[in-house]
C-alpha cells in the first residue's frame, strides 16, 4: 500500500483517487502524524509527498519525517513535496515573486522510469502548474529529467534509490498524461499488482464503521438520493440492527421517489426504516413563500425538526450517519504547530448532530460520486437507482419559482417525468449530469384544439458537469426537444409553451433557484 503524506493541497484527494483507478490502495495521512513510529508500523510500499500551500522558506515550514528517506521504499513529490525533498536531501529552493499558475509547458530532457512508455525524450507536454517558491539547485544524486519556461527543474529524479519529483501537478485533469505518470510510479517503479478494487474498499470500510461505532446505536437520514442510500446500505453491513433510517418525505420527491425508497429499505433490504409523511406540514410552511432563500431556510429548518423529533424517539442513539462526499468536505491541515486538522464539512441537515449530541459517522466522504456509484453497484443496488441524476436537498420547491403548492408540484412531476422518459429513450441519461424541468410562475396563451389555453411555461434543463461546480448545457437535437414538448403540452394538464434553458455554469447556476 501507498502513504500520501498530505501538506494541505487543494488536490491532494485526487491523487488517492488516480491511485484507486490504477487499481492500488492508498491512504493519507496528515504531514505532522507521520513520524518514525507510524512509518514502522504502516510499512508504506511507496510514498507520495503531496503539493501544499506551505513555503519551504519560513522557519516552521513543514516537513516529512527525514526517515521517509531511510525506507529505501520509492518517493514521489508533487510541487510542495518537490521543494521538500530539495530542501531536506540538500539541495536549495528559493522564494520567487513569479508565481507559475495553470498550463505549461514541460520538455522531456532525459528518459527515466517515471516516464516510460508515456513521454519520450525530446517530446513537450502540457502540464498544470501552481507554485510560488522554485527549485534553485538540486540535491547530489539528482538528474534534472523535465524542465518548463518558469521551473528548470520542473521533473527531477535519483533513479537508483527511487525518488522522484515533479514541479507540476499529475493528479488534476488538466495534465493529460497524470494518471499514466501516477500508474507509473506505482505500478512499475513501487512493483505495485494493481489489483484494488472497490470490493476491497468496502470490507475496510465495514471494518472501520464496527470499529467507530461499537456497539452504538446510528441514525441515518435517508434523501432518496445515492449518496445516503449507499452510505446507509453499507452501514447495515457493518452493524445490521443497530442501524435505523429515517426517511422524511418532504412531498417535494420526483414521482414514484419516496415509494422506491421505502420498497428498497423496507423489502429488498430488510433494514429498519422509519417513513415519515410530511408532505403536509412542509406545503403548509411553504405557502405564501416566493422568496428562494426563505424556501430553502424553511424547509431546512422544518426538515431538522421533523427529524430529530423522530430521531429522539430512538434510544441510546449515538451516532448520525450522512453520506457526505470528498467534494462536499473541505479539508486543510493546520499549519500553525498543532497537530490538527481542520475540517469543515456542509450538508443538507447542518446543525442537527450538535443539536442533538451525536457524532458524525460519514463512510464516503473520501470518495467522489462516480466512485459511491461504482460501490452502490458493488453493494447490488439497482442499476436505475445508482445512476440517477443528483437532486438538491430542497426538491422541487427550488424548481417551481414563486410559491410553491399541492397542484404546481404534481404538474412539475408529470411533465419532469415525460422529459426524464424521452432522454432515457433517447440513451441519454448516462451522458447527462442533471436533467430536470423547472414549472415557471409566467403563464402565456395557446390554442388547442378550437380552445383558447391560458397556462403555465415550462422550462426542461440538461447539463453535464464533473462535479457539479461547472456546467455545460446539454446540446440536444431540434427534433428532440420539439418532440418533448409536443409529448408534455399534450399529456400535461396546465402547461402549454416549453422552453429549453441555454444557459451554462457560470454565469448561471444548474438549478433556477
Ligand atoms: P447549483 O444550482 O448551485 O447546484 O449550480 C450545484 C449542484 O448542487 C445541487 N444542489 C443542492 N444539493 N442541497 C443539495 O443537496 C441543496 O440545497 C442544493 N442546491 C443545489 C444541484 O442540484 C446541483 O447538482
Amino acid at each position: 500500500r501507498v502513504l500520501i503524506i498530505d501538506f494541505g493541497s487543494q488536490v491532494t484527494q485526487l491523487i488517492a483517487r488516480r491511485l484507486r483507478e490504477s487499481g492500488v490502495y492508498c491512504e493519507i495521512h496528515p504531514f505532522n502524524r507521520v513520524d518514525a513510529a507510524f512509518l514502522g508500523e504502516y510499512a508504506p510500499k511507496a510514498i507520495i509527498l503531496s503539493g501544499g500551500p506551505a513555503s519551504v522558506k519560513t522557519a516552521t515550514s513543514p516537513r516529512a519525517a527525514q526517515e521517509v528517506f531511510e525506507l529505501g521504499v520509492p518517493i514521489l513529490g508533487i510541487c510542495y513535496g518537490e521543494q521538500t525533498i530539495c530542501a531536506q536531501l540538500g539541495g536549495d529552493v528559493e522564494s520567487s515573486d513569479h508565481r507559475e499558475f495553470g498550463r505549461a509547458k514541460i520538455e522531456v530532457v532525459k528518459a527515466s522510469a517515471l516516464f516510460d512508455g508515456v513521454w519520450e525524450i525530446g517530446s513537450s507536454h502540457q502540464v498544470w502548474m501552481s507554485h510560488g517558491d522554485r527549485v534553485n539547485a538540486i540535491p547530489e544524486g539528482f538528474e534534472i529529467i523535465g524542465k518548463s519556461e518558469g521551473a528548470p527543474f520542473a521533473a527531477i529524479a535519483n533513479e537508483e534509490r527511487r525518488i522522484y519529483a515533479v514541479q507540476f501537478h499529475p493528479e488534476v485533469v488538466h495534465t493529460p498524461d497524470g494518471a499514466k505518470l501516477l500508474s507509473n510510479f506505482v505500478r512499475n517503479i513501487a512493483g505495485l499488482q494493481g489489483d484494488w478494487t472497490m470490493a476491497a474498499f468496502r470490507d475496510e470500510a465495514i471494518e472501520m464503521i464496527r470499529k467507530q461505532v461499537g456497539d452504538g446505536r446510528v441514525i441515518c437520514g435517508l434523501s432518496g438520493g445515492v449518496d445516503s442510500s449507499v452510505a446507509a446500505v453499507l452501514i447495515h453491513e457493518a452493524i445490521g440492527e443497530q442501524l435505523t433510517c429515517v426517511f422524511v418525505d418532504t412531498g417535494l420527491m420526483r414521482a414514484g421517489e419516496s415509494e422506491e425508497v421505502v420498497r428498497l429499505f423496507r423489502d429488498s433490504y430488510n433494514i429498519p426504516l422509519i417513513h415519515v409523511e410530511a408532505a403536509d406540514l412542509f406545503l403548509g410552511k411553504l405557502a405564501g413563500v416566493d422568496d428562494p432563500e426563505k424556501k430553502r431556510k424553511i424547509i431546512g429548518a422544518t426538515f431538522i425538526d421533523v427529524f430529530d423529533a423522530e430521531a429522539n424517539k430512538i434510544e441510546n442513539a449515538k451516532f448520525l450517519a450522512q453520506g457526505t462526499l470528498y467534494p462536499d468536505v473541505i479539508e486543510s491541515v493546520s499549519f500553525d504547530g498543532g497537530p490538527s486538522v481542520t475540517i469543515k464539512s456542509h450538508h443538507n441537515v447542518g446543525g442537527l448532530p450538535e443539536r442533538m449530541n451525536l457524532k458524525l459517522v460519514e463512510p464516503l466522504r473520501e470518495l467522489f460520486k462516480d466512485e459511491v456509484r461504482i460501490l452502490g453497484r458493488e453493494l447490488g443496488l439497482p442499476e436505475h437507482f445508482v445512476g440517477r441524476h443528483p437532486f438538491p436537498g430542497p426538491g422541487l420547491a427550488i424548481r417551481i419559482p414563486g410559491e410553491v403548492t399541492q397542484e404546481k408540484a404534481e404538474i412539475l412531476r408529470k411533465a419532469d417525468t415525460i422529459y426524464l422518459d424521452e432522454i432515457r429513450k433517447a440513451g441519454l441519461y448516462d451522458e447527462i449530469w442533471q436533467a430536470f424541468s423547472v414549472l415557471l410562475p409566467v403563464r402565456t396563451v395557446g390554442v388547442m384544439g378550437d380552445e383558447r389555453t391560458y397556462d403555465h411555461v415550462l422550462a426542461l434543463r440538461a447539463v453535464t458537469s464533473t462535479d457539479g461546480m461547472t456546467a455545460d448545457y446539454y446540446p440536444f437535437t431540434h427534433e428532440f426537444l420539439g418532440a418533448c414538448a409536443t409529448r408534455i403540452i399534450n399529456e400535461v394538464r396546465g402547461v402549454n409553451r416549453v422552453v429549453y434553458d441555454v444557459t451554462s455554469k457560470p454565469p448561471g447556476t444548474i438549478e433556477w433557484e
